[in-house]
């Protein structure tokens, strides 16, 4: 009688877990798949190298506060990618005012960020999600 009590139970929790529903996926996940923090400052480093070297662009970023906006990047991707940080920069639409960025420029930082995230093993729909998130920004930093 008690093995076929403890045998009850066994099934009716087994039924349980089989019924419930798989974890939804933790909020920070893809603030995890860049590499927390550390991974995330590798990335905006790589990209500022790859900005350093690119002639298309180059040319936007002489006057540029550098420290300041590694900073300021590294908050808004931990922040877009859901991790625990506040960003406390300019709005894009301020940040960007004057510069007369065209779609093209746009698209090479694109290609640098890629490049960046590539060097640090990012999986690729990683990538995606993170350029999927920053992909809005588009139309406040564009021709301002
Ligand atoms: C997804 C695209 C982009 C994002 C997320 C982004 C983000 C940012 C952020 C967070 C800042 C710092 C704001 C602050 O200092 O408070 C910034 C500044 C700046 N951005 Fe962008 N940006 C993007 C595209 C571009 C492009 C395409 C260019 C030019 C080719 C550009 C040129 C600059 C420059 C030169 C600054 C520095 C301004 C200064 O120090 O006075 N950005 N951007």
């Amino acid at each position: 009688m008690r093995h076929l009590i403890v045998l009850v139970a066994a099934l009716t929790l087994g039924g349980c877990a089989a019924h419930s529903a798989a974890p939804p996926p933790a909020e920070d996940e893809l603030y995890q798949a860049l590499g927390g923090q550390s991974g995330i400052e590798r990335i905006v480093e790589g990209l500022l190298i790859n900005i350093a070297d690119d002639e298309r662009i180059v040319s936007h970023f002489v006057d540029a506060d550098i420290d300041r906006l590694f900073e300021k990047l590294v908050e808004q991707i931990c922040m877009e990618s859901g991790g625990p940080c506040e960003y406390t920069g300019d709005s894009m639409e301020d940040s960007h005012a004057g510069m007369d960025i065209t779609e093209g420029d746009f698209n090479a930082l694109v290609e640098n960020l890629i490049v960046a995230m590539t060097a640090e093993g990012v999986p690729v729909t990683s990538q995606n999600r993170l350029l999927h998130r920053l992909a809005p920004m588009r139309g406040s930093i564009i021709y301002r």
